[in-house]
């Protein structure tokens, strides 16, 4: 059934519904805080969703809700946000940082597709999913949930996985709903201390953060979550201008909009723009939110708030038929459960799924020729505290960092870390391995450097895994300092002056200082969170089995006090930068190199036919693949523009010594900016396109023109 076919259906519904079933269907009730018997209660009353509660107890809920009076099927909602994590059997992809290292949409899709089938195969319908928040001041928390700090970036990845989840047809079994969260600038709040204010005006909002979600709104997003924040003293939850005129009318959005947790109580208890519950309930459905999350409170005073006139029927009316036409749309009503792939969760198939993203999430970002490991090394020594550490792979909302309350359920999910990894193919060349922990990413009491440099010193090659832990991000974990943490930067100190080779690995969260391990190393590889099979990549990649072609969709700061260092700022004129550090980040946005060297050529571009062509060569002796990335400037404007903007990009796979001619269409609109009146245009007159490996100046080749 297509949407508008679905939205009659949903009108007839409410329709026959008493104010109390409306109000009901509103609901989003968390399972695991209500618990079972409650839960229960709710279902019967006839809520609209659940979130949190997988396999046997959702088809429990499902079944009470058939007993209510109208018998509306329950909508199940889950973070599965790199993979079905909180299901212990599911595949486990790299986050969505990770993942966006490939610069590639395809392996999106596919995380998205995997995802869906898992999760509808549980009887659930909806992720929490993607996040389209950008990653521009680093110390956030969130950073890991992030496709990095580009807004165009973030929008093709977002675009790509929301098709994956979503599909061709919402109701063929195998799909699910997406969500395009958090909407809006929450990953922008001041000093990146987790859902503060925004500091973002009307304008940034146009130009910055909102393209992403404009192209999850193309790609059908069904569904999006309003941010726990505020910009300019307005939360997002009570923000009519946002969630109405912005989302609604001007990107087109006809899915329905949920808060974040209990942001509906916390217009009350957090932001103070509310007397009590009924206020802030009639405020945040009048702003333009259809679903509650996690406030139960909302269905006593919302009624309440109907009944003294203190709220209004027509935005509960409105906000029912938003979610019954998504009920509609995707056969709910025909069948609630839907079935899957009985057999698929964590199944080979998708566990090959996980392999490719992790391979194409591999970055290098230094080597001096310390990598691949040649035939010379007979030893290899893996150092590190996340070595052998498949919490830190596996990063957030797994069922390690959100345990779901199913007893008696042991996680049998297979998983290879990095030193499980070099183990297996030293065995398979005959190479001598050690693992030694050194040190954790915090002290520990079992600390032993000293150990760590005796396996060091017998061998031809050290591997150091360094890193975060779950305690260093997530929700409510943002952190002043970015550098590595506990002895990690005195065990590569000590490894370093053994005199061997030493290449750093980084399995993190995010982008941290890594300071001397990055700049004295003779390798550095980033890995983030690569997943159940994050460690087997990276493996791949030092002994040169797999040639790495990552690119990092997010600038690494020197120093925390560098922050923001993201690449698209606007242009200041004191030196920009500080007299204590260089002016450079340490590795830059779109920065990553492989086994084989390229060459670009053949530049030409003008804007008759806005088709961008060029040459690519390998002119190394390895198969590999090179980005080419497209980033403009406008030369004189009525408002200030960034230093550089990417608008396109282009994965091209090369075979040794092949050359390809590549060519990439812009469009006009490409290169709008959003003027002083918040109108999007183009303002004829001087551009440079700049093109190249990274959006390092000096990897860039300009390519100046006119637009009439
Ligand atoms: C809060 C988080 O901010 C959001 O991303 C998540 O989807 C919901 N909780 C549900 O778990």
């Amino acid at each position: 059934m297509n949407r508008q076919e679905a939205a009659i259906k949903a009108r007839e519904m409410l329709s026959r519904m008493t104010t109390e079933e409306k109000v009901a269907q509103m609901i989003q009730i968390p399972y695991a805080q209500e618990g079972r018997e409650a839960s229960l209660r709710w279902a019967k009353l006839g809520v609209g969703s659940f979130l949190h509660v997988l396999g046997d107890d959702a088809r429990e809920i499902q079944a009470a809700a058939a007993e209510s009076r109208l018998g509306i099927p329950v909508l199940f909602g889950i973070d599965a946000i790199h993979g079905h994590g909180l299901n212990e059997h599911a595949t486990i992809f790299p986050s969505q940082l990770a993942a966006a290292c490939g610069w590639e949409p395809e392996i999106l899709r596919e995380m998205g597709e995997v995802t869906a089938r898992e999760v509808a195969t549980d009887g659930l319908h909806w992720t929490f999913s993607p996040v389209l928040c950008l990653g521009r001041d680093t110390r956030w928390g969130r950073v890991d949930e992030t496709f990095g700090e580009d807004p165009y970036l973030a929008g093709e990845l977002g675009a790509a996985i929301v098709e994956g989840y979503q599909g061709k047809d919402l109701a063929d079994g195998e799909h699910i709903l997406a969500c395009a969260k958090h909407f809006l600038g929450y990953g922008e709040a001041v000093g990146a201390r987790d859902a503060c204010d925004s500091e973002i005006t009307a304008r940034k909002i146009r130009e910055v953060f909102l393209p992403p979600f404009r192209r999850a709104v193309e790609a059908g997003c069904a569904t999006f979550m309003t941010a726990y924040g505020s910009a300019d003293g307005t939360p997002f939850t009570a923000h009519r201008g946002v969630l109405k005129d912005m989302l609604r009318g001007d990107l087109g959005f006809s899915g329905f909009v949920v808060t974040d947790w209990n942001n509906t109580d916390s217009l009350m208890a957090n932001q103070h723009v509310a007397a009590d519950i009924g206020e802030a309930s009639a405020m945040a459905a009048h702003a333009g939110n259809d679903m509650i999350m996690a406030t139960p409170a909302f269905y006593e005073a919302m009624l309440q708030a109907l009944r003294e006139g203190r709220a209004d029927i027509a935005d509960v009316d409105e906000a029912v038929v938003h979610i019954l036409t998504i009920k509609y749309e995707m056969g709910l009503f025909d069948r609630a459960e839907k079935l899957g792939r009985p057999g698929c969760i964590g199944c080979e198939a998708h566990r090959q799924a996980a392999l490719r993203a992790a391979r194409a999430s591999v970055t290098l970002l230094r080597n001096d020729g310390m990598l691949p490991l040649s035939d010379g090394v007979k030893r290899v020594a893996v150092i590190g505290p996340n070595a052998d550490d498949i919490r830190a792979q596996y990063g957030d909302w797994t069922y390690f960092t959100h345990p779901l309350p199913i007893p008696g359920r042991p996680a049998i999910r297979p998983y290879v870390t990095v030193k499980e990894g070099i183990e297996a193919l030293c065995a398979e060349k005959g190479v001598e391995c050690e693992y030694v922990k050194g040190c954790g990413v915090l002290p520990e009491a079992d600390d032993d450097i000293d150990a760590a440099v005796r396996a060091a010193k017998t061998a031809d090659a050290v591997i150091l895994v360094v890193g975060d832990m779950i305690d260093q991000f997530g929700e409510y974990k943002d952190r002043a300092n970015l550098e590595l943490s506990g002895r990690q930067p005195e065990l590569f100190a000590r490894l370093k002056e053994t005199g061997v080779p030493v290449c750093t690995v980084l399995v993190a969260s995010k982008p941290l200082c890594l300071g001397d391990a990055a700049e004295r190393a003779n390798a550095v590889l980033c890995a983030f969170n690569g997943g159940m099979y994050g460690g087997q990549a990276v493996a791949e990649a030092l002994f040169g089995a797999l040639n790495p072609s990552g690119r990092l969709p997010i600038t690494f700061p020197r120093h925390s006090g560098q922050l923001p260092v993201y690449y698209n700022q606007l242009p200041g004129w004191h030196g920009g930068k500080y007299c204590d550090l260089p002016a450079e980040p340490l590795f830059a946005f779109g920065e990553g190199i492989g086994y084989t060297g390229f060459e670009m050529k053949g530049f030409a571009f003008s804007p008759e036919d806005m088709t961008l062509r060029l040459t690519v060569a390998n002119t190394g002796e390895r198969a590999g693949t090179q980005t080419v990335q497209v980033y403009f400037r406008d030369m004189v404007s009525s408002v200030m523009t960034p230093v550089k903007r990417l608008i396109a990009f282009r994965r091209v796979a090369l075979e040794p010594g092949e050359a390809k001619e590549v060519a990439i269409p812009l469009r006009r609109e490409d290169f709008a900016l959003v003027n002083a009146a918040g109108e999007r245009v183009v303002e004829p007159g001087a551009f440079q396109l700049m093109v190249g490996a990274s959006s390092k100046d000096t990897d860039l080749t300009v390519l100046p023109f006119e637009l009439t």
